[in-house]
């Protein structure tokens, strides 16, 4: 299962939506509001923080970034030459550094950042735990590491699409990452577009903990993975199984935003 959870098939999906990311993704499941109390947990408190925004897209999280610190200090990376060409046209994101890159092998020093920030990317990393253990890596002692993604879903058919489409964690394996990776004052929130019922299992978490001494991760990773599989007819078929899931929960969250707003 999980058919895009691959760093081909995320940028073959990445090269069609990138074209429809702004204006239907975020709106529908990644909100400014969402976001916002996301990034509070990545302490932005100065201007001068040098941060790095990991699968940053068109610069949707970058973009609140730089209101608090200095956009020159900031770095995007993103597998997606797509994602960042949109980026590249948001005048707010002119001095920000632009990277194509790979979040399980960042191309940064060992101690050199304050900040790691990374929303909504992990959902497509085969192995999160090297991403996060490069986290670590990358930042200065007392540096922090934010990270946000979606949760696994209980609702029996959201599972099957969720777990069709990419990775859905469970809270407990973002919080295992982090310790595992050896992070230190473990913080996390819940977050979730308007359209989500309180009632329901929760839909997203942003989690943060601070690097507590300088060098690499204490916890030994393998080699960041490579993708050897030849692209085969079965693979394309999966892949376009993936995505079609994934497609599926615009007309959802469509449904219950409607149904929100003009009663049920
Ligand atoms: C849902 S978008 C999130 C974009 C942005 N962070 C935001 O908050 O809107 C996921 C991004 O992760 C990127 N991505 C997926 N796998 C990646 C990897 N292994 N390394 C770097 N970027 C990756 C994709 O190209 C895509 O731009």
């Amino acid at each position: 299962m999980r058919f895009i959870q691959h760093k081909a098939e995320a940028r073959w999906f990445y090269s069609v939506v990138s074209k429809g990311y702004d204006r239907w993704i975020n709106p529908l499941f990644w909100t400014a509001a969402m976001r916002d109390d996301a990034l509070a947990l990545a302490r932005l408190d100065d201007r001068s923080l040098d941060v790095v925004d990991v699968g940053a897209g068109t610069g949707f999280a970058t973009e609140a970034i730089v209101r608090a610190v200095a956009p020159a200090k900031v770095t995007m990376l993103d597998q997606s030459p797509q994602q960042l060409a949109r980026a590249r046209r948001k005048p707010a994101l002119e001095a920000v550094g632009k990277l194509l890159g790979d979040a399980e092998a960042l191309p940064f020093a060992t101690d050199s950042r304050d900040r790691y920030v990374s929303t909504g990317s992990v959902e497509y990393w085969p192995d999160p735990q090297r991403a996060v253990a490069e986290a670590y890596r990358v930042l200065r002692p007392g540096g922090r590491a934010l990270l946000a993604g979606p949760l696994r879903r209980t609702h029996p058919l959201a599972r099957r699409l969720s777990d069709a489409w990419m990775l859905f964690p469970a809270e407990d394996e973002y919080a295992s990452w982090f310790a595992r990776a050896g992070f230190e004052d473990i913080e996390r929130v819940h977050v979730a577009p308007p359209w989500w019922d309180e009632g329901w299992d929760p839909y997203g978490i942003a989690i943060a903990g601070v690097k507590p001494r300088a060098g690499e991760s204490p916890l030994p990773v393998a080699p960041p993975s490579e993708d050897e599989r030849p692209v085969t007819p079965a693979r394309l078929a999966r892949f376009a199984a993936g995505s079609l899931a994934g497609a599926a929960f615009i007309p959802i969250a469509l449904w219950f935003t409607l149904r929100r707003r003009f009663g049920r």
